[in-house]
């Protein structure tokens, strides 16, 4: 059965997650002040979010690193257009983070004044439909599909959060120009953090010491995130967002080609054309599979 109006909130054009937006704040989103300190990290969902979040709140906020605050990283780097906890985001100190999904004919125009910076995290979209099929038979905000080959021409419709995976990352990759942007492959993090760590340094003009960074990377790990209250977000999907079972979690596995275990051969060449197709004259590199110790 197709609900799935009953989840999404269509806002010109992309689909929000209904239950979570708040139209004022999508209707004024072109004229939300930007400071030219504002950094904003940018991903379609399942991408590496979280885990981008907790790799910035290490950098900018020695108190995180130090573990001397015990402050969630998703209020380190609030989402922008859901705003759960109604900060006032005008009341914020400088540097602030911010967190989003938007696509880029959403972002609020004084982005394209290119003095804050974007983060665009980006991973292979067989692997960020299988998150994403895990995700949504998890938590209660979400339309749950019963079976893979449901969800995926979901995801292929783009009538998921986030619409349609192929217009977010062409969109974004298309009109990079108009940004201070820095595209990061989630694969890429994964094979080697540290050069990851250090590429975002650089791009944000952070200079930490050979220590800091060691700490941010070894804070940064799967491992490390999952058993990291701040980093893990249970609290907030049992207390704000809500599950519909035990079984599962932000961080699932973390590993690159698990669709793998998911699909079946005609649903993976499926996806190929489609994506052959739709992604031909992009030149961002994919990882579709990679051996982990
Ligand atoms: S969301 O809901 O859009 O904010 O989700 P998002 O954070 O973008 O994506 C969740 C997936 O990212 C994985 N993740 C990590 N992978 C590797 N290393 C680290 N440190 C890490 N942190 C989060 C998380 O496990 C989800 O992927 P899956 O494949 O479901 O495990």
């Amino acid at each position: 059965m197709d609900d799935t109006d009953t989840y999404l909130f269509n806002f010109k054009g992309y689909n929000f997650e209904r239950s979570l937006i708040d139209i004022d704040v999508l209707e004024n989103l072109d004229d939300f002040e930007i400071r030219d300190d504002d950094v904003f990290i940018i991903t379609y969902p399942k991408s590496g979010t979280i885990w981008t979040q907790q790799i910035l709140s290490l950098i900018y906020f020695e108190e995180h690193r130090n573990r001397t605050e015990l402050v969630e990283t998703i209020d380190r780097a609030p989402f922008l257009e859901y705003n759960i906890c109604k900060v006032d985001f005008l009341k914020r100190p400088s540097p602030r983070l911010f967190t989003s999904h938007i696509p880029y004919y959403l972002a609020p125009k004084g982005l394209k004044n290119k003095e804050a910076k974007i983060v665009y995290v980006y991973r292979n979209p067989k692997d960020v439909l299988t998150s994403f099929f895990h995700f949504s038979k998890f938590i209660v905000t979400l339309e749950s599909s019963e079976t893979m080959e449901q969800f995926m021409r979901k995801f292929l419709d783009g009538k998921v959060v986030g619409s349609l995976w192929f217009d977010h990352i062409r969109g974004w990759y298309e009109h990079k120009h108009d940004f201070n942007i820095l595209f990061l492959h989630y694969e890429d993090m994964k094979k080697d953090l540290r050069s990851s760590v250090l590429k975002i340094c650089s791009f944000l003009e952070k200079q930490l010491s050979d220590e800091a960074v060691d700490a941010v990377v070894r804070q940064a790990t799967f491992q490390n995130m999952k058993s990291d209250p701040r980093a893990n977000y249970k609290e907030i999907l049992k207390n704000e967002i809500g599950t519909r079972n035990d079984d599962g979690a932000f961080l699932r596995k973390g590993t690159v080609g698990d669709w793998k275990h998911h699909f079946t051969v005609d649903q993976s060449e499926r996806f190929d054309r489609i994506f052959q197709r739709k992604m031909k004259d992009i030149p961002l590199k994919f990882i579709w599979d990679m051996n982990e110790e």
